[in-house]
């Protein structure tokens, strides 16, 4: 891990002033990855879960300059994120409050700084903290560093 590592944690109203910078982060770790990866999709999703109580941001500054970060928010009861779930799963698996799930819904790390446990400090420092009992995090089956 790098020494010169800096982890921050932002709530949704102090993100304004680096938006643009957490676009180009986005847009460098999924260099590649497809059209599905593109900037106004991103910034859409971006800005819908911004809006959800609770978001929160941890970014990695390296030198000054974003390497990476992390963000989710807390599963709001009536949420969609569980449709399409596989059966079978365990009565009241899928039931939300607004309490009880933390959805890490990015973990970024900038292609030049990956492999040096960046994504993995970013992800403990977010984590951690939450207050929620559990944590959920989609990924496509084949994504082997996710
Ligand atoms: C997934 C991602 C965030 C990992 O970032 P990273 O900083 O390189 O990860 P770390 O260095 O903290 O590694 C964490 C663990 O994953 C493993 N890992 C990282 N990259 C890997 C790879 N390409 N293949 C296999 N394992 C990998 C590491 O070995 C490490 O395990 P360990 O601590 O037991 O050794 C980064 O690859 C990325 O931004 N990918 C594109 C975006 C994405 O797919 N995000 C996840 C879905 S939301």
């Amino acid at each position: 891990m790098k020494d010169n590592l800096i982890l921050d944690r932002h709530r949704a109203d102090e993100v304004n002033d680096i938006l643009d910078d957490l676009v180009e982060v986005y847009l460098d770790a999924h260099s590649g990855d497809g059209e599905f990866y593109n900037e106004s999709r991103y910034r859409q999703q971006l800005a819908g879960h911004m809006k959800v109580a609770g978001w929160e941001l941890v970014t990695a500054r390296i030198d000054g300059r974003l390497a990476g970060y992390a963000y989710g928010f807390p599963l709001p009861a009536g949420t969609r994120w569980w449709s399409g779930i596989e059966e079978p799963y365990p009565a009241g698996f899928t039931e939300e409050d607004g309490r009880r799930t933390f959805a890490l819904s990015e973990l970024l790390v900038r292609p030049a700084w990956q492999r040096q446990g960046i994504a993995r400090a970013l992800h403990d420092e977010l984590v951690d903290a939450r207050p929620e009992s559990r944590m959920t995090l989609l990924a496509r089956h084949d994504n082997a560093p996710a």
